[in-house]
């Protein structure tokens, strides 16, 4: 199965993955924790996405392409995957489909998990991560047992240096723009499959289980 989970920022895209890929054993593919990875070690790539990825702008189209085209050929690929917050942009979605196309492969849904801004916001702004994990967390919703450490291993937790209400704000901005015309062009090609992101985690993952059983 190839997946593309589509949402605005904080909508609970790798939230919902790390469900998703405890159940259908397909690997997570994030443009964003990977260019976040380039940038930890200080790679080319990471000092090239840098400084968008702090104001909250979206990284050169070429770039993330020629990251999806290499990570979607690695063998624990070959049975399907779940592209988490790629595509972003209509030539982003047009070289997907054709790099598939080229390997007699296509996407088979896109999961639109949808939440108003005012949500995302709060999402955001309260969000934490586990550096060494991966592990989500929000202070009010899903906070760590113990202050600022990860439940798993006990690690100092992340503040996301795009978390600031400047570079929230952008984002949002830039999804509106760029990245929401790409539920038009899903949805006429009979992908697009819509699901309530408000709620609860695990009954927002109902929701994406329902909507794959159709
Ligand atoms: P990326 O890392 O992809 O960030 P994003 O799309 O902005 O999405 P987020 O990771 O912020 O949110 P999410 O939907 O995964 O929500 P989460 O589950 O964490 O991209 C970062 C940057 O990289 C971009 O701005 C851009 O610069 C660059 N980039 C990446 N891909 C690119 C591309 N293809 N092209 C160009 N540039 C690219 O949840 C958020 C919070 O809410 C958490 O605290 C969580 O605990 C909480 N939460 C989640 N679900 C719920 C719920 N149901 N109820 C209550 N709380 C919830």
């Amino acid at each position: 199965m190839r997946l593309v989970l589509f949402g605005p920022p904080g909508a609970g895209k790798g939230t919902q993955a790390q469900r998703l890929v405890a159940e259908h054993k397909i690997p997570q593919i994030s443009t964003g924790d990977i260019l976040r990875a380039a940038i930890k070690a200080g790679s080319a790539l990471g000092t090239k996405a840098k400084g968008f990825m702090d104001q909250g702008k979206l990284v050169p189209d070429d770039v993330v392409i020629g990251i999806i085209e290499e990570r979607t050929q690695q063998p624990d690929c070959a049975t399907g995957f779940m592209l988490d917050g790629f595509p972003r942009t209509i030539p982003q979605a047009e070289a997907l489909d054709a790099m598939l196309a080229k390997r007699q492969q296509r996407v088979d849904h896109v999961l639109s998990l949808e939440v108003d801004d005012a949500v995302l916001v709060k999402r955001l702004s309260r969000r934490r991560t586990c550096p060494v994990c991966g592990t989500i967390y929000h202070l009010d919703f899903s906070p760590p047992r113990q202050e600022n450490t990860c439940d798993r291993d006990g690690a100092t937790l992340a503040h996301r240096s795009d978390d600031q209400e400047a570079a929230i704000q952008e984002r949002l901005r830039v999804f509106h723009d760029q990245t929401a015309p790409l539920k038009a062009y899903y949805q006429q090609r009979g992908l697009l499959r819509a699901v309530d992101g408000s709620g609860a985690p695990d009954a927002v993952y109902q929701g994406i289980r329902t909507v794959l059983a159709r």
